[in-house]
């Protein structure tokens, strides 16, 4: 996984929007904001995975194909809701089988956008409360495993004023030594 300052420029959502010379973005800073990565070869994947998800408590898990032939008529719709940035009030947890993305995440206090470049094998847990966004890139698709602790929760929150004083929010702020 690649993790670099994403480069703010109007445009393709898709395109890689890296700086040049690109900013990379390195492993102490993604600790700092709480994001957590492994990389587990897809080949044998689930023994790994599993001992993982027993580890961290993850009991369900179903699996995503981003793509236009995965999604059919709630494609477009899908991508777009995707993209807008939003929290949540659980981890989000992806294993990454096939195809490829983008997984933007707020930097914080710095408001900046982290843009995680995610292939086959990358293991990704976004904290509950962090604001983030996900896009296909230009390949067009994208196979996950997702992950959850309890029952699927799966309601984005958009980012609004309501959501900045969300407790899980105000925790994740805490968590990460920002706010009181
Ligand atoms: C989600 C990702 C796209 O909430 O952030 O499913
Ligand atoms: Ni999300």
């Amino acid at each position: 996984m690649r993790a670099y300052y994403y480069d703010n420029i109007p445009g393709d959502q898709r395109l890689p929007h890296d700086y040049v010379p690109s900013r990379p973005v390195s492993e102490d800073t993604l600790d700092k904001i709480n994001v957590k990565h492994w990389t587990i070869p897809v080949e044998g994947y689930e023994s790994k995975v599993n001992a993982l998800a027993q580890e961290r408590g993850y009991k369900n898990r179903d699996t995503i194909n981003v793509s236009k032939e995965g999604l059919g008529e709630v494609y477009e719709q899908k991508i777009k809701g995707f993209f807008e940035e939003h929290m949540h009030e659980d981890e989000e947890i992806r294993y990454i089988l096939s195809g490829s993305g983008f997984f933007d995440v707020r930097e914080t206090p710095t408001d900046a956008w982290i843009r995680l470049a995610v292939e086959p094998g990358d293991l990704i847990v976004l904290p509950a409360g962090i604001y983030h966004r996900f896009t296909l890139d230009e390949g067009n698709c994208i196979k996950a495993l997702r992950l959850f602790q309890d029952e699927p929760k799966w309601v984005p929150y958009n980012r609004t004023a309501d959501t900045d004083v969300n407790p899980h929010r105000v925790n994740y702020l805490k968590s990460v030594g920002v706010g009181a």
